[in-house]
């Protein structure tokens, strides 16, 4: 492999909160390295498109408490047709780019690898407020989206309890029900329905809501992911056979913005720098993750094998917890 002298950062998929903390380590860590670094603008397309500008100290000033991403970001139909890989190897000599951080989601990882295997060394970085990324315990937005749907469920408790409803909440997370199942045990549900477990509606909604009447609640919380979905089919379902008036309630992109959390920049922080030292060692092809609680790396095709399940217990925790 040739010396790494220049990197390219982009950020691509659905933006999470945290991911300009990446970014800025990747500038900052880069050029301390006396690495060149590129933003390369709007995902893969940027790069397809040579929307490619240098990247200085400054370039990344005053951004590290905002959501969104700095660079923006697509979900690039284009990178996925070899023409457009091409043309993406192509733009990223004209520019000089001799590796590239890619900040993304499993899509973006996929693209990494891709790019990788085309002969442009490349790490990646697990940006996604799902938390679905099967080689890493964390990615980066995961702690934020948290708080967001945690403050929103507060609220949306309020509510609840003075009409005495209960409130269906269908939160993001693709396939995955990492969100619902941290926030269901985070604001006390008395139901989370995920992907990853077939759900009964009998057993695990309309028996915890009937008996926890009994047992003299007044409200109550169903977290739904919208790997599921059908948030007000479900709601209209518990109110027909219960008597219960309830409502749904979709909380769609408030979850992917905000100003990070500590842990989201620090850990965004440490996950870049990170990227930047392997590539200034010339090692490519890796992704960063997190494996008991310390920043890892991994060869990028066996980290896109890896699987990871929602913890049981945790499922469990949250029953008991909610009589
Ligand atoms: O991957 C992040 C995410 O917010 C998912 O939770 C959700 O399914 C998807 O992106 C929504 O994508 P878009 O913003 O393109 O509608």
């Amino acid at each position: 492999m040739q010396e790494i002298k220049t990197i390219g950062v982009l950020t691509s998929g659905g933006d999470a909160p945290g991911m300009n903390a990446a970014i800025r380590a990747v500038v900052r860590t880069g050029i301390y390295y006396g690495l060149k670094v590129m933003g390369i603008r709007k995902g893969y397309n940027g790069l397809i498109s040579g929307d490619i500008v240098e990247m200085n100290l400054r370039s990344v000033s005053d951004m590290l408490h905002r959501g969104g991403t700095i660079l923006h970001t697509a979900r690039s139909a284009e990178f996925k047709t070899e023409a457009g890989m091409k043309k993406a190897v192509t733009m990223s000599k004209v520019f000089g780019i001799d590796g590239i951080v890619v900040i993304g989601g499993d899509g973006s990882f996929r693209g990494a690898r891709d790019l990788s295997e085309l002969g442009i060394p490349t790490v990646a970085l697990p940006g996604t407020i799902d938390n679905d990324i099967a080689c890493s315990e964390y990615t980066i937005g995961f702690d934020t989206a948290l708080n967001t749907v945690k403050d929103a469920i507060d609220k949306i408790r309020d509510t609840a309890t003075s009409h005495q409803r209960c409130s269906v909440i269908e939160v993001m997370g693709k396939n995955a029900g990492y969100i619902a199942v941290n926030v269901g045990i985070a604001n006390g549900a008395e139901a989370i329905i995920i992907p990853e477990k077939e759900f009964n509606f009998n057993n695990d909604v309309l028996k915890p809501i009937i008996e926890g009447k009994h047992r003299g609640k007044k409200h109550d919380i169903v977290i739904l992911a919208e790997g599921v979905g059908g948030a007000v089919e479900l709601a209209q379902r518990i109110q027909d056979e219960t008597g219960i008036e309830s409502r749904a309630t979709i909380l769609g992109h408030i979850q992917r913005g905000g100003s990070p959390t500590v842990m989201d920049r620090v850990i965004a922080s440490q996950m870049g720098a990170k990227a930047v030292q392997l590539l200034k060692d010339n090692i490519g092809n890796r992704v960063i993750a997190m494996k008991d609680n310390k920043i890892v790396n991994y060869d990028i095709v066996e980290a896109l094998e890896m699987t990871k399940t929602v913890d049981e217990e945790i499922l469990e925790l949250a029953k008991i917890l909610s009589l």
